[in-house]
Parts: structure tokens; C-alpha cells; sequence
């Protein structure tokens, strides 16, 4: 009962994403970043108006021959954009070798940054970033393009994936640059990239090489590597159990639905109908506090139709990534696996055939959104481990 209280209590004090918090021991700032990408931009043929629309979205996009007859993706054609991007960078107060390594963080659907850095009463459990920051690293988590405080262009024709794999490398370029203003002084020597879910996509391709389209942050120097290691959860490299999750959860129009948080949101930004349907696709049962899986629904952060769709027309060389990977899962990952990660994550090792070093941790007890599970410590040891060995 009193848990439940200081619970109620906490949604009241915490509204919206908490950002930077520091803990005793840490520093943290919020920025706000232009970023200025050049990318192929497709043509997607889809009109989202009403909930009815995405009903006939998700019947179209999970049927079993939707491969087949369900082409909403067309031509492309490069385009120059600018997006304000916010971000929080953190690091130890005390500097040393290990925080001139920064941890970049890479969100997932549904979610904002602060998904790496929830702020509740017992939310220490889940905190990845306090954990880093333990463990002396710096870190620095952003909001992709559509979610949280950066840019919510529209879901359609802008929040693409290409767009989003090259907001990361300018990101990366920004941090790495000598007297970087978005590092606290600190110099960064390695970029270790961590994705979760969307946000392993994201990451992948942008340590794979040769992507498509260049970004054109001026002053930003050329660097030799996009980043130094790669972490991945959430993530198994497969497709096909994608449609459980596009079923499951039942999108609906924010707009529609939450009209007092999101009326102002283009109609292709979507929401899981309810706390339940996100759940399935994110939860499993018995490890989780279901009250953990209620405060991320009243959290969450719409996604956009635009960005899922258009990963599909990019082609994703995992052998072309040169860097040590390791992949994190919760074992009953849904989206990722099927919800059974059992016999397939050596499949996914298998993907990295260019890489000097690959890790599989696939036992944690838990789905989709493992870090919201009671695992999550456990897993955050591990990913540090790893750290520590590959840069
Ligand atoms: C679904 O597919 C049908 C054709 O099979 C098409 O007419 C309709 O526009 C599609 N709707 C959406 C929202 O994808
Ligand atoms: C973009 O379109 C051009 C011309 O239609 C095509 O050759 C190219 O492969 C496309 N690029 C991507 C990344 O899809
Ligand atoms: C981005 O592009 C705009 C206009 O295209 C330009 O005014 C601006 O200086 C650029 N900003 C950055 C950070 O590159």
C-alpha cells in the first residue's frame, strides 16, 4: 500500500520525462543540438487520419503475405534537413581515463531518453545511467528525431530511418570533436554505441559502413571510426516476429487518444491502445513490477509510422561492422525473438562476421524492455564488463 502511494505520488511530482538528473557523484547538462543531415527521403504512400486507418495499417502490414501485396514505400530523393536534437550528456565529477569513454544511448519506440534514465521512488534498480556513471563512464543519451524533446517532424515523410542513422553519426562526429561544447570538458577518446530495440537498428547501421547519404554538420572533423564497440538489445537482427508486436499492440492515433498530452501531434504518431498491449509486446511475466510496466505506459513518448517502414529499403550489412558487439536479451523478448530467444541468438552472433569480437548474454529473465525488469541490474553488469574488456 505505501508503495503504491509514494508511486501515485511520484507521477504527480514527475510529469513527462525527467532529464538531467545527477546523482552525488555526477554532472549532467541538457542541450538542445541542430543537427543538419543530407539522406534519401521516401515516398511512402499512406494517409493516417483516423484510428480506423491504422486498423487497415496493421491488417495490411501483418498479414502473412504482406511482403507481398503491401508496398507503401516508393522512390527516394535527397533532401537536407535540419532537427533540434535533445540530448543530456553526464559524466563522473571526479575525471579520469575511464570517462573520457562515453556510453551514446539509443532509444527505442514508444520511448524517450529518459528510458535509459527513469526517474520514480525505486527506480534506481532500472537506472542505466547512474549505473555508467557508477562504474566511471561518461554518457550521453538523446531523443531520436519524433520522440521526447527533439523535433516531431512528420511521421510520415520525415521520421525515416536514414534520417535517424545519420543524426546519430552527427552526434557521434560532435563528441568526438576536440573541445567538443556538449562533453563538459571532458575529452572523449572512445564511443562505445548502445541500442535498444529501434534503437539497435539505428545503431547497427550506423557503425556498419558506407552508408547511404553523408551528413553535413559543418566543423565537425572527419573522424576513423563512427564509434569503438557496439551493444544491442532488444534486438536478435530477425524480422519475422515483428508482426506480433504490430498486433499486439494496437496502435491507435495519439492524438485521438491522449488529446490532452498529444492533440497537437500529426495524426501518424502512434500509441499501444493500453498499458496491456504494451506490455505484451515489452513484459514478461513473473519479472517485472507491474506497476514499472504502468508507469513506462503513462510515460511513454508516441512513435512514428514513418521510421519502421522505411528501415526495410535500407540494406543492413552487419558483416561490414568492424567493431567488438555484444547482444543483451531479456530470454522471452517478443519482438526481437518471438518470444523465445532460445536457438536463435546464435543465429545473430553469427551476422557479425566482420567484427573482431562478438558477445551473446541471452539468459536475462525477461522480454522486450529489459531494463525494466528485475534482470535489469544484473544485465547493466554485464554490458559494463564488456565495456571494460572491448575499448
Ligand atoms: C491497405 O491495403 C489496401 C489494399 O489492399 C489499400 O487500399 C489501403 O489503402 C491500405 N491501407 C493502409 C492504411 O495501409
Ligand atoms: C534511391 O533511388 C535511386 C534512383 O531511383 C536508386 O538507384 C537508389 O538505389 C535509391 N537509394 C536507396 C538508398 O534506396
Ligand atoms: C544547417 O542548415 C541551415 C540551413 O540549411 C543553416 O542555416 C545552418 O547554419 C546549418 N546548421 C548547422 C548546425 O549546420
Amino acid at each position: 500500500m505505501l508503495r503504491a502511494a509514494v508511486f501515485a505520488l511520484s507521477h504527480l511530482l514527475l510529469p513527462g520525462a525527467v532529464a538531467a538528473t545527477a546523482g552525488p557523484g555526477h554532472v549532467c547538462k541538457d542541450f538542445h543540438i541542430a543537427v543538419n543531415v543530407t539522406v534519401p527521403y521516401y515516398d511512402v504512400d499512406l494517409s493516417i487520419e483516423t484510428h480506423w486507418d491504422l486498423v487497415d495499417y496493421i491488417f495490411n502490414s501483418t498479414r502473412r503475405d504482406s511482403s507481398e501485396v503491401f508496398h507503401p514505400v516508393g522512390r527516394n530523393h535527397t533532401e537536407t534537413t535540419t532537427s533540434k536534437i535533445g540530448a543530456t550528456f553526464c559524466r563522473p565529477r571526479a575525471r579520469g581515463k575511464t570517462s573520457e569513454t562515453v556510453l551514446l544511448l539509443t532509444h527505442g519506440s514508444m520511448v524517450d531518453r529518459s528510458y535509459w534514465n527513469p526517474v520514480f521512488a525505486g527506480s534506481e534498480q532500472y537506472n542505466f545511467v547512474q549505473h555508467a556513471l557508477d562504474a566511471g563512464y561518461s554518457v550521453f543519451f538523446y531523443d531520436r528525431l519524433g520522440s521526447g524533446t527533439s523535433d516531431r517532424p512528420s511521421p510520415i515523410t520525415q521520421v525515416q530511418f536514414a534520417p535517424q542513422v545519420a543524426i546519430l553519426n552527427s552526434l557521434t562526429r560532435l563528441l568526438q570533436r576536440s573541445s567538443s561544447p556538449y562533453t563538459l570538458n571532458t575529452p572523449i577518446r572512445k564511443v562505445v554505441h548502445i541500442g535498444h530495440s529501434f534503437g539497435a537498428f539505428v545503431a547497427a547501421a550506423a557503425l556498419a559502413t558506407a552508408p547511404p547519404g553523408t551528413t553535413t554538420t559543418p566543423g565537425t572533423l572527419p573522424h576513423p571510426a563512427p564509434g569503438d564497440a557496439l551493444v544491442l538489445t532488444g534486438f536478435s537482427g530477425r524480422f519475422e516476429w515483428l508482426s506480433l508486436f504490430t498486433a499486439g499492440g494496437q496502435a491507435r492515433v495519439a492524438a485521438l487518444q491522449f488529446p490532452h498530452k498529444w492533440a497537437h501531434l500529426p495524426h501518424g504518431y502512434m500509441v499501444p491502445v493500453d498499458a496491456y498491449a504494451a506490455a505484451y509486446g515489452g513484459f514478461r511475466s513473473p519479472f517485472f513490477d507491474r506497476r514499472v510496466a504502468e508507469w513506462l505506459y503513462e510515460h511513454q513518448s508516441p512513435y512514428a509510422i514513418g521510421e519502421a517502414l522505411t528501415a526495410g529499403a535500407w540494406a543492413l550489412d552487419f558483416g561490414s561492422i568492424a567493431v567488438p558487439v555484444q547482444v543483451v536479451q531479456g530470454r522471452y523478448d517478443l519482438t526481437a525473438c518471438g518470444g523465445n530467444c532460445g536457438g536463435v541468438l546464435d543465429g545473430t552472433a553469427a551476422l557479425f562476421t566482420g567484427s573482431p569480437k562478438v558477445e551473446v548474454n541471452g539468459d536475462f529473465e525477461g522480454g522486450h524492455n529489459l531494463n525494466f525488469h528485475y534482470e535489469a541490474k544484473k544485465s547493466y553488469e554485464a554490458i559494463i564488463e564488456f565495456v571494460r574488456e572491448a575499448v
